[in-house]
């Protein structure tokens, strides 16, 4: 594969089908790729929309703060009001130019705004290109808690242009891999390997693991390949009504960490320790091969994520915030375990001393 090739996936889901383009150069493009007419109103963030916004021909560039905590119902109403100031009509299309929050944002602006206009993700962040763009979920945080309110939303296309992958923060890229890593442990062997040796880079950059995470950049199509995970799980399950809840391996331990740790542990890095904690689980319960968790670690630390759960976080705090969590199924908790790399289930019937043990074997050791 060259660096010019664009690669193309289709999603399928109750009502059509749009494809999701990943590949360089790929955001002057938007029109012809996303078949859209009529006024653009590209929804951005202040880090982002400076960077790249130029690129897309628009009518209107509106631009909310970047950070987590502007993933709010405030925001929504202050972009529905510049709609309105810039007399968009239902003949627009909003197009989210960003990382996950701009693109939960603006896809429930535009599920909402004068009933639903039309609707295009361009992601920026490797975590929006391979989880949070595709699946239809969109939403907005309230003071109660993530993503509490919502709807769903198909896109007209999905852009993902790597070339916006370069100024990623790297701590951030690190987050967008433990996603992918994830991908490959739910459903997809070969991205696993691949992604635990095997050339990474499509464009020159270090076979070695010795760079930083950003020479470390994935190649376009394992990112494909991860989105592909996400297709093919969300297309079987398209409400979340079942299967999609594999997608969230690592997360009941991951969203623990992020709360206990005060949000100081960032969401991949959390969802990375979260992995490693579903591996030693697996095992204790007998389901997967012991040797499995030492294989992620190895494939986490590759790619410069953390495999120990921070020493201030005390067991029982953890397991108390897991007992928070809205992921929770007739007030049991519920995991997602592995028997093997791409061997994923679901599951309410967990011990807490199970879960306590594991907590307590991969705290950092002071
Ligand atoms: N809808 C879904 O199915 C789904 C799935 C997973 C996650 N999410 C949501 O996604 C959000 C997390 O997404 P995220 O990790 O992308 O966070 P984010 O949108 O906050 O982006 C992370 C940071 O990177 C910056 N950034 C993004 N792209 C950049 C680029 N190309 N160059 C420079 N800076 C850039 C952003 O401004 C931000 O500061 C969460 O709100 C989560 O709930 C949604
Ligand atoms: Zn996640």
């Amino acid at each position: 594969m060259t660096a010019a090739e664009t690669i193309q996936l289709t999603v399928n889901h109750p009502t059509g089908h749009y494809p999701v383009y990943v590949g360089h150069g790929l955001l002057p493009r938007l029109r012809q790729l996303a078949s859209s007419r009529g006024p653009l109103a590209v929804l951005t963030d202040s880090n982002v929309g400076p960077l790249y916004a130029d690129q897309l021909a628009a009518s209107v560039v509106l631009t909310m703060p970047a950070g987590e905590r502007h993933k709010t119902l405030a925001t929504v109403a202050h972009f529905y009001d510049q709609l309105l100031a810039a007399g968009l009509d239902r003949g627009a299309t909003i197009v989210a130019l960003g990382g996950g929050v701009v693109g939960d944002v603006a896809g429930f602006v535009a599920a909402t705004y004068l009933r639903g206009v039309n609707f295009v993700q361009c992601p920026t962040s490797l975590l929006a290109m391979v989880d949070a763009s595709v699946g239809g979920k969109t939403g907005v945080d309230l003071p109660q808690g993530k993503n509490l309110v919502g709807a769903f939303k198909q896109p007209q296309a999905v852009i993902a242009d790597l070339d916006t992958l370069t100024t990623l923060p790297a701590p951030e890229l690190a987050a967008g891999m433990a996603e992918v890593i994830k991908h490959g442990l739910i459903a997809n062997p070969d991205l696993f390997e691949q992604l635990d040796g095997g050339r990474r880079t499509n464009d020159g950059g270090s076979d070695t693991f010795t760079g930083s995470v950003q020479a470390l950049r994935p190649a376009a199509a394992v990112i494909a390949t991860a989105i592909q995970v996400k297709r093919d799980v969300v297309e079987a399950d398209p409400f979340e009504q079942g299967r999609r809840a594999v997608l969230n391996l690592g997360h009941t331990f991951g969203h623990a960490i992020e709360q206990v740790t005060g949000y100081e542990t960032g969401h991949g890095q959390a969802v990375a320790m979260g992995l490693v904690a579903a591996a030693n689980l697996s095992a204790r319960l007998g389901y997967a091969p012991p040797a499995l968790q030492g294989r992620i670690e190895r494939v986490l630390q590759r790619w410069h994520l953390p495999t120990r759960i921070p020493s201030g976080c005390q067991p029982a705090a953890l397991l108390q915030a897991m007992g928070r969590d809205k992921k929770k199924l007739d007030g049991r908790l519920r995991f997602i375990l592995l028997r093997d790399v791409g061997d994923v289930f679901v599951t309410s019937d967990v011990a807490e001393t199970a879960v306590l043990a594991t907590l307590q074997a991969l705290r950092e050791k002071i």
